[in-house]
Formats: structure tokens, C-alpha cells, sequence
């Protein structure tokens, strides 16, 4: 840096560079100095940009990862078939304890359904009525069909995600999640 303020003019009262007025040091008359703010602009904007670009890198990665993860998911029995009555739900992690909760609603005999229990819109958890066949968020009026969860009414725009599920020797079996954006 020494080496370049030799480079500059003498500044009109006299005084060295570094006692000029902070207004001088921002706008330099000498084309040295202004080359040195542009160029220490110029890396600052190279450092910013770089750190997004590898930030974005990064949560690509770690989306890809989950997703992988998700795909990857192995079958695993829910529940016994006997324990869910009809009209009945409950709550479950899958595929691993730490996944977020996902709802298990028996719709009649032969009939299980299962979503993410995350509302679509701002994450609330939504409640079964069987009764009317949806899927009710208390939030800010959501409503999902029942069977297909995809949204009826309210501010929700994309459907839960769903669980993919078997009966098999009495018991229900998730085997999958199908994330779907319409
Ligand atoms: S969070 Fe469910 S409707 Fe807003």
C-alpha cells in the first residue's frame, strides 16, 4: 500500500493521505487511490459473491441429501392393524425418528391413509375429520380432501406429502413418501 501512495500526488494542503478528511479518502482526486478503493471494492464483491455461491453449493448438498435420504426409505410397520379403529389416527416418525411427524388416519375398514403432518402452508399440524372427509388446519382455515391430500380450501396451495402404505400380515406398513407439488 506504501508503494502505491508513493505513486499519488500531493494532496492541495500538503498533509499525507492519511490525514486527509475521510471525504478525500472516499472520493480520491488521484487515480492511484481510486484504482486501490476500486480494486478493494472488486475483491470484497468476489469474496461476497463466492461465499453465496458456496453457501448455495452447500444447501444443494444438504437438500440432496434429505431427499436421498427420503427416497432411500425403507418399509417400516406403523402400527397394527387392530390397534386403529375406524375413524381413528395416530402420529408417527418415518423414515427415521429424528423425520418430521406424520399422520396415520384409518378411513373404514379396508382403508388407511397417511400424510406429513406439517400443513402445507405455514407448517401447523393438521387434524382429521372423518366425519367430512378432510383434513382440517386450525391455523388459518386450511383443508385438505381426506384421501388424496391435496387442498380444498383455505390458503394451502400444494397437497401433503403422502406416506405410501401396505397392509401386510395385519400389520400397516408405510413404504415410501411421495412428495407431490400438485
Ligand atoms: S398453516 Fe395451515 S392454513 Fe396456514
Amino acid at each position: 500500500m506504501d508503494e502505491e501512495f508513493e505513486q499519488l500526488t500531493v494532496p492541495p494542503d500538503g498533509r499525507s493521505p492519511a490525514e486527509q478528511p475521510r471525504w478525500r479518502q472516499d472520493f480520491p482526486i488521484d487515480w492511484p487511490q481510486d484504482e486501490y478503493l476500486s480494486r478493494r471494492e472488486f475483491i470484497k464483491f468476489l469474496l461476497l459473491t463466492s461465499a453465496a455461491f458456496s453457501a448455495g453449493q452447500l444447501w444443494f448438498l444438504v437438500a440432496n441429501f434429505l431427499r436421498q435420504r427420503e427416497a432411500a426409505a425403507t418399509a417400516q410397520v406403523i402400527a397394527r392393524v387392530d390397534d386403529v379403529p375406524v375413524g381413528g389416527s395416530l402420529i408417527f416418525k418415518y423414515p427415521a425418528d429424528d423425520s418430521p411427524a406424520r399422520l396415520l388416519v384409518r378411513v373404514d375398514e379396508e382403508t388407511f391413509v397417511a400424510y406429513e403432518q406439517q400443513c402445507t402452508h405455514l407448517t401447523c399440524p393438521v387434524i382429521p375429520h372423518i366425519d367430512v372427509g378432510e383434513l382440517h388446519c386450525p391455523c388459518h382455515e386450511g383443508v385438505f380432501d381426506l384421501l388424496t391430500g391435496r387442498p380444498l380450501a383455505g390458503p394451502p396451495r400444494r397437497p401433503l406429502a403422502r406416506v405410501t402404505l401396505e397392509v401386510r400380515e395385519g400389520n400397516v406398513v408405510a413404504t415410501g413418501i411421495e412428495k407431490r407439488t400438485v
